[in-house]
C-alpha cells in the first residue's frame, strides 16, 4: 500500500488549500473544497473495504453513489491542513444514493465534511452533466469579489460584463461568465440546489455578501479561474469611485474570442 500523505492528489489539495489560505480568500475556517477522486487511485492507498464511521449527508443524489471524494472538514481552517491533513481533510464514499457517506480516511479527530457538503455534491452532479471531466468543487470568501457583490448590480450579465471589461484575459478564462445568487442562509440543502442549479450553465457562481464557488477539472484550473474573477473584481474596486476614461470594448472582446477561439455567454456582447 503507498503512503496515502505523499498520493499525487493529496499533496495538491495540502498546497492548494494552503495557496488559498496565503492569498487571504479562507479566514478562519472559511472555505471547503472538494475532490473527486478515482477508485483505482484511492485503492492504491486505502484498503476501500475499511469503514471508519458512516455520516448521513441529508440528501439525495444518485449520479454520486459508489463516488469518492477527499473534503475538507467542516469547522476546520485551510491554514492547518498542511500540518495535520488527517485531521483536516477525510476521503469519504457516497452510498444509499448520495445518503450517507462512508468516512474510509481522515476527520481524526471525529469531525465531518464541511457544512456546504451539499453545495459541493450537488454541484458536481450539475458540473459532470455538462462535463465529464470536472473534478472539484472550490468555496472561498475573496474580499474583492464579496466587496463587489454590495455595490455592483447582480445582474448576471452586468455582473459579467464588468468582469470581462477588467482584465483582457478575463473573457478567455471564464467566457460562460459568472452566474449569481442573492444572498441566502448558507450550509442549507436550498442553497446548495440553487447553486447546482447555477453551475448548469457558468463554472463560478458568487453567493452575494458571501463568497464564490468554482468548479473545473483539477485544483489548479478551479484555482485559477478563481484567482482570474478575483483579479478583476480587484480592478473594479480600485476604480468604481473613479471616472472611467477607457475601457475594453465588446469589438476587443469579440477580437479576443476570435483570437483564444472562444464563445463569450450567449447575449452577453453587444
Ligand atoms: P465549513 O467550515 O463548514 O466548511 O464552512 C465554511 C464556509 O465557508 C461556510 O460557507
Ligand atoms: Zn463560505
Amino acid at each position: 500500500m503507498k503512503d496515502i500523505l505523499t498520493a499525487p492528489f493529496m499533496v495538491e489539495m495540502v498546497r492548494t488549500t494552503t495557496n488559498m489560505y496565503a492569498h487571504g480568500w479562507d479566514e478562519r475556517n472559511g472555505g471547503n473544497v472538494s475532490l473527486l477522486l478515482d477508485e483505482r487511485e484511492v485503492g492504491e492507498s486505502l484498503d476501500a473495504g475499511r469503514v471508519i464511521r458512516t455520516l448521513p449527508t441529508g440528501f439525495a443524489a444518485p449520479a454520486l453513489d459508489g463516488k469518492y471524494f477527499l473534503v475538507t472538514g467542516t469547522g476546520k481552517y485551510f491554514k492547518n491542513v498542511q500540518y495535520a491533513p488527517e485531521v483536516n481533510l477525510g476521503i469519504v464514499r457516497l452510498t444509499k444514493g448520495g445518503e450517507e457517506a462512508e468516512l474510509l480516511w481522515g476527520f481524526e479527530d471525529g469531525g465531518r465534511f464541511t457544512s456546504e457538503f451539499p453545495a459541493h455534491m450537488m454541484s458536481h452532479v450539475a458540473r459532470l452533466a455538462v462535463d465529464a471531466e470536472n473534478k472539484v468543487v472550490m468555496h472561498c470568501h475573496p474580499a474583492n469579489l464579496l466587496a463587489m457583490t454590495y455595490v455592483h448590480s447582480l445582474d448576471e450579465r452586468a455582473f459579467t460584463r464588468t468582469l470581462w471589461q477588467m482584465c483582457t484575459e478575463c473573457i478567455v478564462v471564464f467566457p460562460d461568465g459568472v452566474n449569481v445568487l442573492p444572498w441566502m442562509l448558507c450550509g442549507t440543502n436550498e442553497i446548495g440546489e440553487a447553486t447546482a442549479e447555477k453551475m448548469k450553465t457558468a463554472r463560478l457562481v458568487v453567493w452575494s455578501q458571501h463568497g464564490i464557488y468554482g468548479a473545473g477539472r483539477d485544483l489548479d484550473e478551479t484555482f485559477g479561474l478563481i484567482e482570474t474573477a478575483e483579479k478583476a473584481a480587484e480592478i473594479y474596486m480600485k476604480i468604481a469611485q473613479l471616472p472611467r476614461l477607457n475601457t475594453i470594448t465588446d469589438e476587443q472582446l469579440h477580437l479576443l474570442e476570435a483570437r483564444f477561439g472562444v464563445t463569450g455567454r450567449e447575449g452577453y456582447l453587444d
